[in-house]
């Protein structure tokens, strides 16, 4: 019998410029599209696994406490995937979690927990998987895990089963000097999951016009990314972004007995923000935004205009008495690795 086999992993969380907003195969987490996206250094998750032959279920903690939630559910399920394929249905692990960003700040904390937690358990079990196997695997947790396995500036080919669908990279890290402020406007968690967000969007009468540009956008932004084209990378990423929201505030539904002609996932803080990208970049400031499925602002800009940027947003913030915006800096993060 097996036990106390255990590996930590540290993966990043990422942020897409093209967006996965929609599957094709809710259960295998097969997207309608392809998306690229960059791993952020600020957004670090490690994550070890022990299994143990003692343990009758697995136990999950995040920062230490012990974690009775649909994360840790989903964990398990992710680690019945893994004892399938180390045919060792029965040997529970603990599982135990820590985030260097704070949960709630907009960063996909489940990106980079599923990718962590996929390579740890993997390793744990002696499993030799290629990259591509590991990435296919994190995508099966959480969709936007795939992306976090390979380093830097990364692409998910939506594929079409369960195999072919996986991240690939375009370009490591050190290949441009861009850099991510993320601006925390609101720390409520959003009420409507991406998970129904995938699903929701198909009621969006824009979907079929969305995927029927999308190649051509897939296109510009890749060569953007490859070329270090930062105006062509910024506004193919910022109008992007318009394009999923778009899609979200057109997505009907209910919540409980009412009736909603779409989700916002935007505060005012989001839209005061979003103008004020526009009038810096009229004033000259290379600044393109980006959101993901919550309010936080995504600032993209060269590496040198960070500090220009922070200052910019801290003036707008103190605009307000008690109003407290939180501010991440990223740069394009390494890929999952393991550590001893
Ligand atoms: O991986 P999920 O199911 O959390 O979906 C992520 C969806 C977005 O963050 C909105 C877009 C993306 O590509 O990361």
């Amino acid at each position: 019998m097996v036990s106390n086999q255990q590996s930590t992993a540290v993966a990043y969380a990422n942020l897409a410029f093209i967006k996965y907003w929609g599957k094709a195969d809710a259960t295998l987490n097969l997207p309608l599209n392809n998306s690229i996206s960059m791993n952020l250094s600020a957004a670090k998750t490690t994550t070890t696994v022990t299994f143990d032959a003692t343990l009758k279920q697995d136990i999950v903690t995040i920062d230490g406490q012990p974690s009775q939630s649909n994360f840790s559910q989903r964990v398990s399920q992710q680690l019945d995937r893994v004892r399938l394929l180390a045919k060792q249905p029965q040997l529970y692990a603990l599982v135990d979690t820590h985030n260097a960003f704070p949960m709630g700040a907009g960063f996909a904390s489940s990106a980079s927990g599923m990718a962590a937690l996929s390579l740890a358990a993997t390793s744990a079990l002696t499993l030799q998987l290629t990259k591509v196997e590991l990435s296919a695997l994190a995508r099966r947790g959480s969709g936007s895990a795939c992306r976090s396995i390979p380093a830097g500036f990364v692409e998910w080919l939506a594929g079409d089963n369960d195999t072919n669908s996986h991240a690939i990279q375009l370009a490591p890290p050190n290949h441009w000097d861009i850099a991510d402020v993320a601006v925390v406007v609101s720390q409520a968690e959003k009420k409507v999951s991406s998970t129904l967000g995938h699903k929701l969007v198909e009621q969006s009468h824009f979907l079929q016009t969305r995927l029927a540009h999308l190649p051509n956008r897939l296109d510009r932004l890749r060569q953007a990314l490859l070329d270090q084209d930062f105006e062509t990378f910024g506004q193919e990423t910022e109008a992007e972004a318009i394009t999923l929201h778009a899609l979200a505030m057109t997505s009907p539904h209910q919540t409980g007995t009412a009736w909603q002609s779409g989700i916002y996932y935007w505060t005012p803080d989001t839209l005061e923000l979003l103008l004020a990208v526009q009038s810096w970049r009229a004033d000259g400031l290379p600044v393109y935004f980006t959101l993901d499925a919550g309010p936080t602002v995504h600032l993209l800009c060269p590496a040198d205009k960070v500090t220009a940027i922070t200052e910019a947003v801290t003036m707008i913030a103190r605009q307000q008495p008690n109003r407290h915006w939180d501010m991440l800096v990223s740069y394009p993060a390494i890929g999952a690795h393991l550590i001893d």
